[in-house]
């Protein structure tokens, strides 16, 4: 608690202004004006973006594959401007994630304050989409975690939230004869939940995985695929999808059968259904070859100009050229850690100063002193820019601001 109250102690405003909405500041309070500074920039809504060009096509795949029974218009509602800015109920306890559950920590969330943050991820509208009556939808959206600083974790990603609800009759429309029931009241086990019906779950579980194999195909073509089983608070059973892809399994998504206290909650008493989660900035990755996250960042014409022209052609793959790898300048800090110290404080502080600027942070040492006790930590920090390059009077200024907002405001003394 402490921490965060000395991590801000240098902003003496009592508010913070999120879309030119004013939150009061308190305790919980940890998100950067450096990161409430990304949100308008919404590159999944930017034309011809890579992430916008992934969403698209994905979204096109599901809504020609899936109409209504009429045929005339797509299944699934496709949202993608909804504010990443949530109550912290609308992020976890609408999703029955309990309150002990270590994905609420701090560490890893940016909190505007104790009501309110910006989404961890897309999952946090299920509940409210539901409860507006829509059986199935697609919400793209730019999700927040504090993490770690390399080519592949940014603190901004993009996820793509995918929700289907069934009725009885539409769930078991294709079983003749049958007289199929959701519902029972019966025992959880690992194939289903307590109200499910075995039918319920393996049905959905089919539909499920039919209808995510049919999206990842249409984007990557004919790619080995495997199923492993996962937990999630919100689905049960829950699974993650990998795919095989230059050499390697890429984790690509979450998904499972909904909770139906969730479905139920919500308000669609008659219907159970199965929801996923995509990270589209992965799959941009993998698809177009874009070899560092922070390029989705940059406005540089060098990188925006590749992926123009190419938005709808649901075949065409793209892959992308480097510009050019300009000089990385390796600068290390070494400093007695604090107490009550979490490695995501220090990495918010290199991107509060660099920015993009930053492209990996290391630890490269781990030191404790044998008679004090005290820990200290050498981090190695690779400061490059995307789009130029950087000159030592730059480097050394961005190094000499690191060293003073540690002190100021982590409380770590020097070495
Ligand atoms: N929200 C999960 C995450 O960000 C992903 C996820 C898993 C979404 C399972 C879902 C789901 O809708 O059913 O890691």
């Amino acid at each position: 608690m402490r921490r965060f109250v000395r991590f801000f102690s240098t902003q003496s405003n009592p508010f913070v202004h999120v879309e030119s909405v004013k939150y009061r500041r308190d305790d919980t309070t940890n998100v950067t004006p450096n990161t409430i500074d990304r949100i308008a920039r919404q590159l999944h809504r930017k034309h011809a973006h890579p992430i916008n060009i992934v969403k698209k096509r994905v979204e096109n795949h599901v809504q020609t594959s899936y109409r209504t029974r009429n045929g005339l218009s797509p299944l699934f509602t496709a949202l993608d401007d909804i504010s990443p800015v949530v109550t912290v109920r609308q992020n976890f306890d609408s999703l029955l994630v309990p309150r002990d559950h270590p994905s609420r920590s701090k560490n890893d969330n940016y909190y505007i304050n104790s009501e309110y943050m910006l989404r961890a991820h897309t999952t946090a509208h299920e509940s409210d989409l539901i409860g507006m009556g829509l059986n199935a939808f697609l919400l793209t959206g730019d999700v927040y975690r504090r993490d770690e600083i390399d080519a592949t974790h940014y603190p901004v990603f993009h996820q793509m939230e995918g929700v289907r609800l069934f009725t009885e009759p539409e769930l078991f429309a294709n079983c003749e004869g049958s007289r199929f029931q959701l519902f029972e009241n019966g025992l959880e086990t690992d194939d289903k939940q307590a109200m499910h019906t075995m039918a319920t779950s393996k049905t959905l579980e089919n539909d499920l995985k039919r209808t995510l194999t049919g999206i990842v195909r249409a984007l990557f073509g004919d790619v080995k695929t495997r199923w492993i089983a996962a937990t999630f608070p919100f689905t049960h059973p829950s699974w993650e999808l990998e795919i095989f892809f230059q050499g390697d399994w890429l984790e690509l998504l979450g998904c499972g059968v909904l909770q139906q206290d969730i479905v139920r909650g919500a308000g669609a008493l008659d219907q159970a259904g199965w929801a996923f989660g995509i990270g589209l900035d992965r799959l941009a990755m993998a698809l177009f070859r874009i070899p560092d996250i922070r390029l989705f960042w940059s406005e540089d014409p060098r990188f925006l100009s590749q992926f123009a022209g190419i938005t709808d052609d649901l075949t065409s793959l793209v892959e992308f050229k480097p510009y050019s790898k300009y000089p990385p300048c390796y600068k290390d800090i070494t400093f007695w850690i604090p107490e009550d110290y979490n490695e995501n404080d220090f990495y918010e502080i290199v991107r509060s100063v660099a920015g993009d600027l930053a492209e990996e942070v290391k630890l490269i040492d781990d030191f404790r002193h044998v008679e004090t006790g005290r820990r200290s930590h050498c981090y190695r920090i690779n400061y490059r820019s995307m789009d130029r390059t950087l000159t030592n009077k730059e480097t050394n200024e961005l190094q000499e601001e690191l060293r003073n907002q540690v002190e100021l405001q982590l409380g770590g003394k020097l070495r």
